[in-house]
């Protein structure tokens, strides 16, 4: 989620655009690895665990790992989220995951100096069937906001979409959270908060990478933080879904970086 401006440019030359795309590529092929492996019985600190020997073995690092906000460090490797909680979990000894959990992960690395992000939410089934549409929803709006992501659109014209798409369905749109450039950065401008007017905000250039994220409450969209300072819930207790890609903007059709060439 962008929370600091960068003064970076945020259009790439063509070098830093395949270091870009490096970067997602092993984010991709680790969080792919993660809902691979993830299984009812495994503790949230053994996936956490096994983001971080994977990110390793690809020759990248975490970009989560001592991440700071304020005089915080994130001490994990990836973020894990269960159920209520929103994003910006941290794995724990003592969470075993259960069957029916919606367990969002989040993998985020730096290769290269370069930054990829993306993120998922994977239920250990079966799960309750309002839990399957929200998290297909969540995946859909992400996917059809995706679609806007082209030059000479507006920032407002991708925040609309996911706007639109969830609204449909009544789920709560959190708006603490957003969407945000990247590059040698987390979190570089534009912001891309997950509704919004259309024509509205940043033009969107060729050159330019977007994490794009809808996180999604199948209650109200309100959040708050646990005292660990870093874990999102959602304040009345509803379950939440987040995926998220980062896509370059091209002349032509927006590329997906973050799906992996397995
Ligand atoms: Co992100």
């Amino acid at each position: 989620m962008a929370s600091k401006a960068s003064k970076l440019k945020p259009v790439r030359t063509a070098e830093e655009i395949q270091s870009i795309r490096e970067a997602c590529q092993l984010a991709a092929t680790v969080l792919h690895r993660l809902t691979d492996a993830v299984e009812v019985g495994m503790t949230t600190y053994d996936l956490d665990q096994m983001g971080r020997r994977e990110i390793a073995a690809l020759g990248g690092e975490s970009a989560c790992f001592n991440y700071a906000s304020g005089n915080l460090r994130f001490p994990a490797y990836t973020c894990i989220s269960i159920n209520e909680e929103v994003v910006h979990g941290i794995g724990r000894l003592e969470r075993v995951i259960k069957q029916g959990d919606a367990v969002s992960i989040d993998v985020v690395v730096r290769y290269n100096g370069y930054i990829g992000d993306n993120a998922t939410t994977v239920l250990m089934g079966p799960a309750a069937p309002e839990l399957v549409k929200l998290v297909s929803a969540t995946r859909a709006s992400l996917d059809y906001a995706i679609t806007y992501a082209c030059a000479g659109n507006r920032v407002g014209d991708i925040s609309n979409a996911v706007e639109r798409f969830i609204k449909k369905h009544g789920y709560g749109i959190v708006r603490d959270f957003v969407g945000h450039g990247i590059g040698t950065s987390m979190h570089e401008p534009p912001q891309i908060p997950n509704f919004g007017r259309r024509g509205q905000g940043a033009l969107l250039k060729p050159g330019m990478a977007l994490a794009i994220e809808p996180m999604i409450n199948l209650g109200s969209p309100g959040i708050r933080m646990l005292d660990d300072g870093w874990t999102a819930v959602t304040s009345d207790g509803s379950y939440s879904a987040h995926c998220e890609h980062t896509v370059l903007v091209t002349e032509d059709t927006p590329e997906i970086l973050t799906i992996p060439q397995i």
